[in-house]
């Protein structure tokens, strides 16, 4: 019989071991949960393709991001689900629309027990379903979308968000965010910049959430599935233009982006692991195909094992859940 003399399996023998000798961990601190606010809805609302996930109304996203809080997770992530849609996303730059109320409402709400944040993008708002304004040749036109950011930027931080995810992919987009900010006196209003974010089927479910439809497609803004370096390119030049924070999204299927970031950020790297992840995981895990809590709890410590300081996820509540149980134990 051979008897090696490295035996990797020794630290892997019993829980005691195997928890000392694990390099990478979660912690609620380092959750961000992502909640959709429906304007006028009186009570929370099912959404078909993420079950257990809700459009809520004013009144329930109070109490879950308060349960948020109580849980220990780092902060929630607020996207609005407006009525009424144009073709310029008035409702963003609206003090009375319905983000920039649940702003005011969550923010009362939690105090500073969590990271008030929000989405700062056009395409909940507009009628044609793109992040940007349409110039009349049919594109996305960036600069003049970039006012409608600085706008919104304003409106954000001036309703209490202390945390602006600048999700459009609009070039520029950080620098004139924060110069808007800082010629506003919102010197400390964090911009945390989606740098890689990938023209991804994943956010399918994510339509069904926000109830937006979408013209045509998204390719001539956001990253090609295919290009690994231009995502680290674009983190680059978010932390060039003053980004305190990049993100690499969706998260599971770009790991490899994520770690390339991770490498060479100066500046905390996050992951956003999207709604069509969710949803996969959820869907298998009700036909009985997998255990939903393991596969729930790998999928995002792989992501944070490639790099992620925190992670954006639909779980959060849940998984802050088990850990709160775990380190009772
Ligand atoms: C843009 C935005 C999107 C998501 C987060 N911010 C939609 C998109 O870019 O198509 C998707 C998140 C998800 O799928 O969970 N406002």
């Amino acid at each position: 019989m051979i008897s090696p003399v490295i035996r990797p399996r020794r630290l892997r023998a019993n829980p005691a071991l195997r928890r000392l000798a694990s390099e990478t961990r979660l912690h609620p601190a380092d959750l961000v949960l992502p909640m959709f606010i429906r304007e006028g809805a009186a009570e929370p609302l099912p959404i078909r393709s993420m079950p257990g996930v809700v459009q809520h109304s004013l009144d329930s996203a109070r109490r879950a991001a308060a349960d948020a809080a109580a849980a220990g997770i780092g902060g929630v992530m607020l996207f609005g689900v407006p009525l009424v849609r144009d073709a310029v996303g008035s409702g963003a730059t609206d003090p009375d629309g319905i983000l920039n109320v649940a702003t005011r409402a969550i923010a009362d709400e939690v105090g500073d027990a969590l990271v008030v944040q929000t989405d700062l993008c056009l395409d909940e708002f507009t009628d044609h379903g793109h992040c940007g304004v349409v110039s009349v040749d049919g594109s996305v036109d960036n600069d003049t979308t970039l006012e409608r950011y600085r706008e919104m930027a304003l409106v954000q931080a001036a309703s209490g968000s202390q945390l602006l995810g600048l999700s459009g992919m609009m070039d520029g987009q950080v620098a004139a965010v924060r110069d808007a900010l800082d010629g506003s006196g919102f010197v400390n209003t964090v911009v945390l910049a989606y740098s890689a974010k990938y023209a991804s089927a994943f956010y399918g479910p994510f339509r069904d959430a926000v109830e937006s439809t979408l013209e045509g497609d998204r390719r001539s803004y956001q990253l090609d599935p295919a290009n690994r370096r231009e995502g680290v390119r674009e983190a680059q030049l978010d932390i060039d233009e003053g980004a305190d924070i990049v993100m690499v999204k969706p998260a599971g299927s770009y790991l490899d982006v994520l770690a390339d970031v991770a490498a060479m950020s100066s500046i905390p790297v996050w992951a956003y692991q999207v709604s069509g992840e969710y949803a996969m995981i959820e869907a298998a895990a009700a036909n009985g195909w997998i255990d939903r809590r393991r596969a729930v709890e790998e999928s995002i410590l792989s992501i944070r094992r490639a790099g992620a300081d925190a992670v954006l996820t639909y779980w959060a509540a849940e998984l802050a859940t088990w850990l709160n149980e775990r380190g009772a134990r």
